[in-house]
């Protein structure tokens, strides 16, 4: 049983605005199809995205990082989690609850932000319950492996798959990837390939892990 997080999330700031990541959802979406492939059952933790549900996953839809934990501790016992969502780090503290107007004076309002919950953060530390293998994302603009480490050890998951998100990359919103599978033994350089591709990979990689391949 696996648990995928996929695509950004929506921090409501009034009822029409929202703060949110860049994230099309693509290769979380790709690792739930390709996990549900290798037989795994899927529950699909997704933001606000544009894609077809992939079959043979059952998809929770929610919009907010709180909402995105809570769906994810609610699918708990997994064997698998992987978390290649876009979490907004941060959202407003107090949603207003009518639309927020401009009141003339040409001053936009402050907008004080609070930490959102880290969600990979969270279920790698989990005393009880902690699934088998979790695996992270990272998006890095410079310095990817190094900082990647870092997040590794620093979040508690097994394994990270580091991306290079900087400009000109066009990884963002786009079909290609290139990654870095970060694991206590050590750094693989993946070559470039589609992120359907970088799925299967992963996929196959995690059913080797649990001696299933
Ligand atoms: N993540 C999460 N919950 C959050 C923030 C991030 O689950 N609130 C997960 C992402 O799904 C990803 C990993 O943490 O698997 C790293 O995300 P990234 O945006 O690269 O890192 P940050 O934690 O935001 O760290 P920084 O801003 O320092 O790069």
């Amino acid at each position: 049983r696996a648990i995928v997080t996929s695509g950004p999330t929506y921090e409501a700031i009034d009822p029409v605005r929202y703060l949110a990541n860049r994230s099309s959802g693509k290769q979380g979406h790709a690792i739930a199809a390709a996990l549900a492939q290798l037989g795994a059952e899927v529950v699909l933790v997704a933001g606000p995205n544009n894609l077809p549900d992939p079959g043979g996953v059952q998809v929770q839809a929610i919009e907010s990082a709180a909402q995105m934990l809570a769906a994810c501790e609610a699918a708990l016992p997994a064997d698998i989690a992987v978390c290649a969502a876009a979490v907004a780090d941060w959202r407003v503290a107090g949603e207003a609850g009518q639309k927020m107007k401009k009141d003339g004076s040409g001053r936009p309002p402050a907008l004080a932000l609070v930490e959102n919950p880290d969600i990979l953060k969270t279920l790698s530390q989990l005393n009880g319950g902690r699934p088998g293998l979790v695996v992270g994302f990272a998006a890095e603009t410079e310095k990817v492996v190094g900082y990647a480490q870092g997040k590794r050890t620093r979040k508690g998951c097994d394994w990270i798959v580091a991306n290079d998100v900087g400009a000109g990359t066009n990884v963002m919103g786009g079909d290609d990837n290139t990654v870095h599978l970060i694991t206590a033994q050590g750094v693989e350089d993946w070559p470039t390939m589609s992120k359907d591709a970088v799925a299967a990979a992963l996929a196959r990689r995690i059913a080797e892990h649990f001696g299933s391949a």
